[in-house]
């Protein structure tokens, strides 16, 4: 049976050749792989992939609307596809994810030449909206729509590892994040279908899964009792294959001890917890609604220490909240020396439209931004280096990936925990391998291939 998908139009160039699509990128973790799921259905539909914007006659924008600067960097690039429209017979410029879904149509005012406004529930019928594109005549899908993730891992440039989509959207209200707006309620999917999935992927040699969602510790949630994340691990845990299991973002709010059991039961699931704080200021947390306080958020990072070994903390933190004092910002600084991040990512606050943050008076000066991000690496310097060095003289288990990007010379690959690890070339991409530790910087531990089996594997 032929569906819609079939019915991508060829350039008006190349009447009898595919359509070369280029994709460009950007954003979390969860736009790319609907990236990914998007840019395979175009290839199934009979487009073909374009490296470079030079070779191709279709360029597709994931996009991110979490910070206006990322937002503005990328309307300032999308000017400049103007003229490569221009340039070409029958060119089409498409802009999908959250930026698309951000401002729907209205895009189209101040870009006339964009063709395509593709929102973040749509990604999948890339090809039969593409199709409807007329000259002239955009073609605009946002809003709620049914999501299919169906996948064929062709353009996963890990062997060994995916990420799975276990839910999508958000309906928490953090007071800064536009995410809720753009990428809708909390849906989570059936566990069936999760299930299936991975074990398609286990079969075909993926050891390394992780989960996604943006809350993804309340999955289940939309779908009711019994459901939920511990339940949902403890039904992959038994996969053969699958070594390494896990899931971001979670949110402190929905860490229950059934979770924490999970992690510290379960040999596959993996002992890196990525649990975004946002701050150390009870008056900050409260204003950004998150829903704890600083005592709980240690409380939670205790009962996890106490109970998984080798337990490994990642968070993510906001400087120049709208009124965040000085003394605000320490309470930033002792929660992150309690806590022992093994990393962290911090952001200068963005007040993005829409959300109740936008408000309130952006008054953190940009120079206090600037300067209390810096504070907050520079102590997470600090605070990693022993916890790297820590591991020098270790076999820690590597699951390899290949080539580093930045020195092609070397190989990289990850601990259980998500720690990098460099070493010289193996025979082994996609492979566990042990590599002994000879030496640690703040970010990434250096070694060399150990034979036989790693002995901490964490
Ligand atoms: N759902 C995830 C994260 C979503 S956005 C979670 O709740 O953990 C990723 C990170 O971007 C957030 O953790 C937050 O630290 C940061 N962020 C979100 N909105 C922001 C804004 N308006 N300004 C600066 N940073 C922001
Ligand atoms: Fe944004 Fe908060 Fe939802 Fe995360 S939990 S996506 S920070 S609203
Ligand atoms: Fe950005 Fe959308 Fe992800 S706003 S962080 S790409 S959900």
């Amino acid at each position: 049976m032929r569906t819609t998908d079939d019915a991508l139009l060829p350039p008006a160039d190349h009447a009898q050749s595919p359509r070369r699509v280029h994709a460009e990128v950007f954003g979390c973790q969860m736009n790319k792989l609907d990236a990914q799921i998007g840019l395979e259905a175009l290839l199934r539909a009979g487009c073909v992939r374009a490296e470079n914007i030079a070779d191709a006659d279709t360029v597709v924008f994931f996009t991110c609307a979490v910070r206006q600067h990322a937002e503005d960097r990328f309307f300032s690039n999308l000017g400049t596809y103007e003229r490569w429209k221009a340039r070409g017979p029958g060119r089409l410029v498409a802009v999908a994810g959250c930026v698309a879904e951000e401002h729907g149509a209205e895009l189209l005012r101040q870009f006339p030449f964009v063709d395509l406004v593709c929102g973040t529930r749509h990604f999948h019928r890339l090809p039969e909206l593409l199709a409807r594109v007329r000259p002239a005549a955009p073609v605009v899908a946002t809003g709620e729509a049914g999501v299919t993730y169906a996948r064929r891992r062709s353009l996963d440039p890990r062997p060994a590892q995916a990420y799975v989509s276990v839910m999508r959207g958000c309906s928490l209200a953090c007071a800064y994040c536009i995410v809720p707006s753009v990428r809708g309620p909390e849906v989570s999917r059936p566990p069936q279908e999760i299930r299936r999935e991975i074990e398609t992927l286990a079969a075909a040699g993926v050891k390394d899964v992780t989960l996604l969602g943006q809350t993804v510790n309340s999955y289940g949630r939309s779908l009711g009792a019994p459901h939920s994340l511990a339940a949902l691990l403890a039904s992959l845990a038994g996969i053969p294959g699958l070594a390494r299991l896990r899931f971001v973002s979670s949110h402190p709010r929905f860490m229950d001890e059934a979770l924490i059991d999970a992690m510290a039961a379960l040999p596959n699931v993996c002992e890196g917890l990525h649990l975004p704080a946002q701050s150390g200021s009870n008056a900050v947390l409260k204003r950004m609604g998150r829903g704890y306080t600083a005592e709980r958020y240690l409380e939670i990072i205790a009962a996890c220490r106490a109970r998984i070994p080798g337990f490994a903390p990642a968070g993510d933190f906001i400087v120049g909240f709208p009124g965040e004092t000085e003394e605000d910002f320490r309470a930033t600084e002792d929660l992150m020396r309690a806590v022992r991040y093994q990393n962290v990512f911090v952001f200068k606050y963005s007040p993005r439209p829409g959300t109740r943050a936008a408000a309130l008076p952006d008054d953190v000066p940009a120079e206090v931004k600037q300067a209390r991000n810096a504070r907050l690496l520079a102590l997470q310097r600090e605070i990693a280096l022993p916890l790297y060095r820590a591991e020098i003289g270790k076999t820690v288990e590597v699951l390899v990936e290949g080539p580093s990007r930045r020195s092609p010379a070397r190989f990289t690959g990850r601990t259980r925990s998500g720690k990098i690890v460099l070493f010289p070339p193996v025979d082994a991409i996609g492979g566990l391998i042990g590599v002994r530790v000879e030496d640690a910087t703040h970010l990434a531990l250096y070694g060399t291939a150990a034979s036989g089996d790693a002995d901490a594997a964490r």
